[in-house]
């Protein structure tokens, strides 16, 4: 049976480093990217493949079940890769609801789309993309494995941790083929500038004031964002059904600590005087709920596929900032809003 897999929220960051390299690297799979377009999706982000043969795109929001069914029925969907999300925490403290309805009714309205449209189970793969802030905050000790209890602490982590359960649910209840990676935070090109590294890379090249929430102690695992695609191209085709993968960095950092280790490549990279973009730093009222730590043990996967980072992360900054400097078009049809009229006029008349 030829694949044709749906790829959900392939507009938006890690989606779109995934559409690729599956259009690129496998020309014999259908390729769908099925995306609403919401103010995170941008199709710019996929000029590469846009015309590629066995790439199509679907403007569709994943909780619209007559929706799904149409496009698994013009495209013979045979398998699932599920990145559609809200994915932002401050947005989820302001409105929550909107992370149930996307996160987990999406969620649960595309699980019953493939249940129904699917007749041999066996034959398919539902493969959810997940984050480890499902399992709470770690103090200063300690990693999150995958038999880590789930304990989420935010709207945004809540709605992901539900969404993991119904997948987990239906696999058990129903016997579809399922498969959850839960990935440490992600960084690279194509990131909307909300999230903090791109922000900072936004603010430093205007010199504007660089937001630091607390006292910056809060630590995150940081993954450069083509190392989870190649994860996420590994556990689609050699996990183990049912199972669970955690993909991580094994690379801690404080927030204060990246946000200067960014001063002081882009004062480098600007021809600034060394030290002049730390001024920038502001120190800010914290997150509500702020979790401390997050910190991945990713032994399994690395020991059970082989799968392993690539890049270190000052090599992996220094190419995220070059990507940014060098891409000052995509960023500023972000901020300018214009991103959102690539639809418009490259793919309404398809
Ligand atoms: P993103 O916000 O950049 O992209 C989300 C995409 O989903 C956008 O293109 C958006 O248009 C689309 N979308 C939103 N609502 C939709 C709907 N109702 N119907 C169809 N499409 C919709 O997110 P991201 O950072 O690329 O994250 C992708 C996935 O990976 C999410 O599920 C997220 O929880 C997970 N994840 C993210 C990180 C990270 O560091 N960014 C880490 C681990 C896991
Ligand atoms: P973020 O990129 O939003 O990812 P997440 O909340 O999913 O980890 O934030 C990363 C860390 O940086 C988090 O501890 C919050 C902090 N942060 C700031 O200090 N300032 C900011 O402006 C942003 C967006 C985040």
């Amino acid at each position: 049976m030829k694949k044709s897999i749906l790829i959900t929220g392939g507009a938006g960051f890690i989606g779109c480093h995934v559409v690729r390299l599956f259009v690129e690297k496998y020309p014999d799979y259908n390729i769908i990217n099925l995306d609403l377009l919401t103010y995170a999706g941008n199709l710019e982000n996929l000029k590469e493949v846009e015309n590629a043969p066995n790439y199509r795109f679907e403007r569709v929001d994943i909780l619209k079940e007559e929706d799904l069914k149409f496009v698994f029925e013009k495209h013979n969907v045979t398998d699932v890769i599920h990145l559609a999300a809200e994915s932002h925490v401050d947005r989820s403290i302001t409105d929550p609801l909107a992370f149930v309805r996307t996160n987990v009714i999406g969620t649960v309205n595309l699980l019953n789309v493939a249940k129904a449209y699917w007749k041999n189970y066996d034959d398919h793969l539902f493969y959810h993309v997940s984050t480890d802030e499902v399992y709470g905050s770690l103090e200063d000790g300690g990693f999150f494995t995958e038999t880590t209890p789930y304990d989420p602490q935010s709207p945004y982590s809540a709605s992901k941790a539900s969404s993991d359960h119904f997948v987990r649910a239906y696999a058990n209840t129903y016997k579809l083929k399922t498969v959850i990676t839960n990935c440490s935070n992600n960084y690279g090109a194509n990131q909307f500038p909300e999230k903090l590294i791109p922000l900072c890379i936004h603010n430093i090249k205007n010199n504007r004031p660089l937001p630091v929430y607390g006292k910056g102690e809060n630590i995150r695992d940081w993954l450069y964002v083509v190392d989870h695609a190649r994860a996420i191209d590994m556990v689609f085709h050699e996990g183990k059904p049912g199972e669970t993968y955690n993909v991580g960095g094994f690379n801690e950092w404080k927030n204060i600590d990246i946000v200067k280790l960014l001063c002081q490549k882009m004062d480098e990279k600007l021809g600034r005087e060394a030290g002049s973009s730390e001024k920038l730093i502001t120190y800010v009222t914290d997150r509500a709920g702020h979790d401390h730590r997050y910190a991945i043990d990713a032994t399994k996967i690395q020991r059970e596929l082989g799968w392993e980072p690539s890049l270190q992360f000052e090599e992996g900054i220094t190419k995220t900032i070059d990507w940014y400097l060098e891409n000052e078009e995509w960023l500023n049809n972000v901020t300018s809003g214009d991103y959102q009229k690539y639809y418009e006029l490259h793919y309404d008349n398809r």
